[in-house]
């Protein structure tokens, strides 16, 4: 055989120094487990507030992860509690309702809260944790107005603790590395971004009538996520939106929607959005620069590819959200607790966020008025590593 002249000796004599590649952290993550070597000290003691949708999410990875332990759970809805307790084997940890969320606060031995409640109601939890001395992972948006979340981390300032929002697109192992290729230059300059984010399953009318509306409640993602990756904030939107869903229409809100960013530099972003996909979470990003295209695809349970007379088929793609970015929810976790034991910078600042909601505002305003609207921008609400031009 020809290529008998290139066989390797053993493994055992030459691969010793082969080590995973830094990009698989589920690796890492195992080796860490594995020689079960505590790196960060003694776990970190938090509360949820609100077990929904978001709230259960953080809850299994906080069960899943050595490095927090959980003291508290406060949830307005007491029917749930004991179902709760059974079905976690919650020993050892305590409900309050939200009036007695004092005891949550005072508790000396509790470092961080996380604030799942729906978005009315997160200013308050979050001042009463940041007063109480509490880091906070506060789920997105940190307040319904920017009046609010600007009270919010004046206060996180003040007590000098963390105030996370938990964009956690941007812990999406895909996501990830776009905005570090895209950081890298490996594309040159950036001409364009799109994102699609049609959302499945349809959210309950009860949800959606407290949401905030579609900009704040899902457009601030894919703002975050496009703003993040370039480091730019757009000098003008322009937004197409109406609700092809009438109980959507009922309640005055939209959900299918197509906005344009135009940044300064030069680049144009497209963001479409949809309340409801029948076929599942359609969930993509593509960024296309001078040198390259990077790609995002939907995701999917399994890989398997069956292929038959007349069809070749795909398994489908993630039914919803909280399976498409499991993952993403893990690191975004991960990164809260460094922030809290190792002193790590934190990911998501104060100036993001308000700037974010800026953008949202504006999309809302040109939703109303079908006109662009432009957008202003003062050093001050520029992040460090953001350029304003
Ligand atoms: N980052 C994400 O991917 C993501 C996904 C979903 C929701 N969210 C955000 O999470 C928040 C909650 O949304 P959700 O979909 O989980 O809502 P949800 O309605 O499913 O859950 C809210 C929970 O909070 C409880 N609750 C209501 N009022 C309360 C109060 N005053 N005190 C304590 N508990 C109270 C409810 O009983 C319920 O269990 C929203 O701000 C939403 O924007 C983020």
């Amino acid at each position: 055989m020809a290529t008998l002249k290139f066989k390797a000796k053993s493994p055992f004599e030459e691969n010793d120094g082969r080590r995973h590649d830094v990009t698989d952290y589920k690796y890492q993550n195992y080796t860490e487990n594995v020689s079960a070597q505590n790196k960060t000290g003694a776990p970190v003691n938090v509360a949820i507030f609100g077990l929904g949708r978001a709230g259960s999410i953080h809850l299994a990875n906080i069960k899943a992860n050595p490095r927090v332990n959980l003291k508290y759970i406060v949830e307005a809805n007491t029917s749930i509690w004991d179902n709760i307790t059974q079905h976690w084997n919650l020993k050892g940890v305590t409900f309050v309702e939200p009036k007695d969320a004092d005891i949550v606060y005072n508790d000396e031995n509790l470092q961080a809260c996380f604030i799942c409640t729906p978005t009315f109601t997160h200013e308050e939890f979050i001042l009463g944790s940041l007063q109480g001395g509490k880091a906070v992972f506060g789920e997105k948006p940190i307040s319904q107005d920017p009046d609010g979340t600007k009270r919010c981390y004046e206060k996180a300032a003040e007590v000098g603790k963390p105030l996370f929002c938990a964009f956690n697109r941007r812990f999406d192992p895909s996501f990830s590395s776009v905005q570090q290729k895209v950081r890298q230059g490996v594309l040159g300059h950036v001409q364009r971004v799109k994102t699609v984010s049609r959302d499945s399953p349809l959210p309950s009318m009860a949800y959606l009538k407290i949401s905030g509306g579609i900009f704040h409640d899902c457009a601030v993602h894919d703002i975050d996520l496009i703003t993040w990756i370039l480091g730019e904030y757009p000098s003008e939107v322009y937004v197409a939106a109406n609700a092809q869903i009438p109980e959507i229409a009922a309640i005055d809100d939209h959900d299918n929607v197509a906005i344009t960013l135009k940044f300064k530099s030069g680049t144009i972003a497209m963001i479409d959005i949809c309340r409801f996909a029948a076929y599942g979470y359609d969930q993509r990003l593509e960024v296309f620069g001078h040198s390259g295209m990077l790609d995002v695809k939907n995701d999917s349970p399994n890989k398997t590819e069956y292929s038959g007379v007349g069809e070749t088929v795909e398994a489908p793609m993630y039914y919803s959200f909280p399976s498409r970015h499991q993952d993403g929810y893990k690191r975004e976790l991960d990164h809260f607790l460094d922030v809290i034991q190792k002193g790590e910078k934190m990911s998501v600042t104060d100036r993001m966020t308000a700037a974010v909601s800026k953008v949202a505002d504006a999309c809302e305003e040109s939703a109303k008025s079908g006109a662009p609207v432009k957008l202003s921008w003062t050093p001050e609400e520029i992040p460090e590593d953001y350029v304003m031009l």
